[in-house]
């Protein structure tokens, strides 16, 4: 991959985005890169966790290529967006836990990426925005509807409309991201994070993310319906034998062996 460095340790997948130079600004090429990383960490039985990050000290990613949409047509800006939308799209419905570990800026699309991940774990430096109409244009990765639903409407029209920057400290106060930590424990935190996610049975957990991502915009009634299919399914694994059994001999479940 041209842009895209995977590191592979400790059942975690680390997708490292690398175009420093326009402080991991997402081309084509890269939104191709990205869903393929995904896709591939997804398929790999070495991975449990997955982790999106920026390369460098200032940027988690300074959002869609700007300079490649300038002369873009409608047509083509359909393609492009639908392409980044398909992207963040792999991300959600991943089985495996996909955790944004924001390294510095996370503007437009970066913010919309780190949005489509599970969690998002800031470094104290980061700062999260949505400036699409500053350019006369608008989200088009997915936040106009992802930001309103995890941060609330007001809050979502705010940031989109008026573009401006959020720091750590306030990304944290409207639950934007989960944590913030000194960006010299940025991977630390995640790590440990990742960690306490790899100890439990891996179907669960997707089945959890599943029960949540898909239940979210539903009527309650049919999200319960989704969680009694999945916790059911559960019971014909191998992987709910091992864990209850566990429980009831006094030791530690083995979910990977
Ligand atoms: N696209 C293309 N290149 C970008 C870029 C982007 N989104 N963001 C930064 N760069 C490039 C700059 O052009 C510059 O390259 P050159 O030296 O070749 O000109 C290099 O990265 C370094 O950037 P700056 O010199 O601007 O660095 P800075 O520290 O002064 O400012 C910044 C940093 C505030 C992030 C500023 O670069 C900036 O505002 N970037 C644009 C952010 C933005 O508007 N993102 C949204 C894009 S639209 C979108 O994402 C649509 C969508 O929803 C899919």
């Amino acid at each position: 991959m041209k842009y895209i460095n995977i590191d592979l340790k400790d059942y975690i997948g680390t997708i490292t985005i690398n175009r420093p130079e326009a402080l991991n600004a997402m081309n084509k090429d890269l939104v191709a890169e990205l869903k393929q990383s995904v896709e591939g960490c997804i398929e790999n039985k070495e991975v449990g966790v997955i982790v999106i990050t920026g390369s460098g000290e200032k940027a988690f990613i300074a959002g869609a290529d700007i300079k490649s949409m300038q002369k873009m047509s409608g047509r083509q800006a359909l393609e492009f967006s639908r392409e980044g939308q398909e992207m963040t799209m792999v991300i959600e419905n991943s089985p495996k836990p996909v955790i944004a570990a924001i390294n510095g800026f996370a503007l437009g699309g970066g913010c919309e990426i780190a949005l489509a991940c599970d969690m998002r774990i800031a470094s104290d430096n980061a700062k999260l925005s949505q400036p699409e109409v500053a350019l006369g244009i608008i989200p088009g990765w997915g936040g106009t509807q992802r930001l309103p639903r995890l941060i609330g409407k007001g809050r979502a029209i705010e940031m989109i409309a008026g573009g401006a920057m959020v720091d750590a400290k306030e990304a944290l106060r409207i639950g934007l991201v989960n944590h913030v930590v000194p960006q010299s424990e940025l991977m630390v935190k995640v790590q440990f994070l990742a960690k306490s996610i790899l100890k439990n049975g891996p179907a669960a957990v997707g089945a959890a993310l599943k029960c949540i991502h898909q239940g979210y915009d539903q009527h309650l009634e049919n999200g319960l319906d989704l969680e009694l299919n999945a916790f059911a399914e559960l019971f014909e694994t191998d992987e709910q034998r091992e864990g209850t059994t566990a429980f009831v001999e006094k030791r530690k479940p083995n979910f990977r062996s």
